[in-house]
């Protein structure tokens, strides 16, 4: 008798645990499963909120001010910091990420830019 009491406590406890655990297992599914790694999760933010400006690395509203190496030296962004941190607050007509952007999302976006930039892997 007393095993069977124990046994079903158990199970509650066990039950308990299982609902405290899979929301917190969902969210790392959704955040991490498509693309999966940070560099596509960058390329997939970059064609959903930047090409409408900065279509293959240039600048639609200000033609200077481009995403390439170049023009990003030019401009003082000397590292993925600089990036990040244009990303996060804007500039002018650029809109602002920090409140729409998660930081992983932010970071994994900035890394694509500056990646690109580097290797010269905007179309010419
Ligand atoms: C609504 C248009 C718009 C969108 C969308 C936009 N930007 Fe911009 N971006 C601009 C403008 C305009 C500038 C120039 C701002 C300035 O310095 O006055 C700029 C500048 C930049 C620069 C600095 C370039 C340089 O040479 O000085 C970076 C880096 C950048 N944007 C990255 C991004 C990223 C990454 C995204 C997407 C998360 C993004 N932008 C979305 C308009 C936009």
């Amino acid at each position: 008798m007393k095993k069977t009491k124990i046994f079903a406590l158990a199970m509650v406890v066990f039950a308990l645990c299982l609902t405290l655990i899979s929301p917190v297992m969902g969210q790392k599914k959704s955040t991490g499963k498509k693309g999966g790694s940070a560099a596509s999760l960058g390329v997939k933010i970059f064609n959903r909120e930047c090409t409408a400006c900065h279509p293959g690395g240039t600048n639609t509203i200000e033609s200077e001010k481009t995403l390439k190496a170049d023009a990003l030296k030019k401009f003082g962004f000397t590292s993925v910091a600089d990036v990040k941190k244009r990303v996060e607050n804007g500039a002018g007509v650029m809109p602002i990420y920090k409140d729409t952007l998660k930081p992983a999302e932010i970071d994994a976006v900035a890394n694509y830019v500056w990646t690109k930039s580097q290797k010269n892997g905007w179309p010419k």
